[in-house]
């Protein structure tokens, strides 16, 4: 029978919106049963944050699961608050978590469970200084080695968290910074190691680590995390995911219309995939006619993936670049990203001549550049191909090209 998928809409889906990836949650869960900690990578809107979701709902009956976000978190009490309020549905570990936290909660009249998360999240910072965060973090994890199950805690966005810690608002990284994401880094290695076979740790987050920890000098804070590499959709499964799609909202795909769509995205970004049903979907609803042919597909491509929201998408990969990079640096790599979409490869002599037109304040333009590339391969905007590098995905490709590209000369074609 055919199977049946309701579209996305937010952030990430879990249950029965979460579309195949069966043998990845099977193997993360049975290394989390092997008591891995585990270090889940992958480029943009891959599905990390998806896939931890389903792993937790997978594997609820017989974990105690914890997710927390430290999308918002800027410091280490921030970390620690976070993942004080993850506990408050689970009864016991939260009672427990109240008593580390008590002098915040006597000073509180009446009941603290009347307050909404964001009230018990101010009085749980309240109890945090900069002298004791690192001592409540270890006895809550404590109090979560002592639950009768054992604990899975997902992080997400820690990376993000941690970017932010070693390079402020003015995005310069000081001695200063760098000490306190040891300090953070250190307590959540030595607690990972203390309480290994009963606390299982996820870290994820939609900026790669690495490249930020190696920014830090810390890149061996992390070694004791298995590295899980989450992979784009092969053909099989982002062509079921759009059948699976098509089915739920009556649209008639003709002629074998779904390879030629996964064909035209050629990198099968699970985002990307719903993006592009989604205006299908849009485009058969307005006009009355369900039916869908492959003659169409370009048109939907050019006019509405590369239209307006992908647009905006792209925008989000942008701020999360600028975020990695810094606003001094990042410059260069726009100019190094559109210089690849437009000429469809980044060679050695491009990229010398693109790095002779900068200098900065504090690093030489090499230094830079490097660590741009490999933020960029990291985070899985280009790889090495064609003699240099070149984009993974044509749909990220076309974006860059078509919001930068217009006026861009190539490097070594100017001044001819
Ligand atoms: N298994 C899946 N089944 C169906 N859709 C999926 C799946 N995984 C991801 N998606 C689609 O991709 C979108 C982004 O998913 P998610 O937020 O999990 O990705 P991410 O890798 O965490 O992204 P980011 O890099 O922004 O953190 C979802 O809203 C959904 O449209
Ligand atoms: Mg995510």
């Amino acid at each position: 029978m055919q199977k049946k998928l309701v579209q996305a809409h937010g952030n990430w889906v879990e249950g029965d919106r979460f579309w195949d990836r069966e043998s990845d949650t099977a193997l993360m869960i049975e290394k989390l049963d092997e008591g891995a900690h585990i270090l889940l990578v992958a480029q943009r809107r891959m599905g990390k944050t998806s896939l931890m979701k389903e792993v937790k709902r997978l594997v609820s009956n017989r974990y105690t699961c914890l997710f927390v976000d430290l999308q918002k978190a800027s410091t280490a009490e921030d970390a620690i608050v976070e993942i004080s309020i993850a506990l408050r549905p689970h009864t016991t570990l939260w009672g427990k978590t109240k008593g580390l936290f008590s002098n915040a909660f006597t000073m509180i009249a009446g009941n603290i469970e009347e307050l909404n998360l964001g009230e018990i999240g101010i009085k749980l910072r309240a109890g945090l200084t900069t002298g004791n965060w690192s001592e409540k973090g270890d006895s809550l994890f404590s109090i979560l080695a002592g639950s009768e199950q054992p604990v899975l805690l997902l992080i997400d966005e820690v990376p993000l968290m941690v970017n932010r810690m070693l390079k402020g608002d003015d995005f310069k990284i000081t001695s200063e910074r760098k000490a306190k994401v040891d300090e953070f880094m250190s307590w959540l290695r030595k607690n990972s190691l203390a309480h290994q076979g009963k606390i299982r740790i996820v870290l994820s987050g939609s900026i790669g680590f690495e490249p930020i920890l190696r920014q830090a000098g810390l890149s061996a804070t992390i070694n004791n995390f298995q590295p899980f590499d989450l992979k784009p959709w092969d053909d099989v499964a982002a062509i079921g995911c759009l059948q699976a799609l098509a089915a739920e909202y009556g649209i008639q795909f003709k002629d074998g219309v779904e390879a030629v769509m996964v064909k035209r995205l050629g990198c099968c970004i699970p985002h990307h995939v719903q993006m592009f049903f989604s205006h299908v979907y849009d485009r058969c609803k307005r006009r009355g006619r369900m039916e869908f042919y492959p003659d169409e597909v370009n048109d939907i491509y050019e006019s509405e993936m590369l239209g307006i929201r992908g647009h905006s998408e792209l925008t989000h990969y942008e701020d999360r670049l600028k975020l990695v990079l810094g606003p001094e640096i990042f410059t260069l790599a726009l100019e190094i990203l559109t210089e690849t979409a437009v000429t469809g490869c980044l060679t050695r002599s491009t990229l010398a001549a693109v790095q002779n037109g900068y200098e900065f304040e504090d690093r030489s333009t090499l230094s830079a550049s490097e660590e741009i590339l490999r933020v960029l391969e990291h985070d899985g905007y280009i790889k090495p191909g064609g003699g240099g590098y070149v984009f993974e995905s044509y749909l990220l490709q076309d974006w860059w090209k078509k919001r930068y590209g217009y006026f861009h000369v190539p490097v070594l074609e100017r001044g001819i």
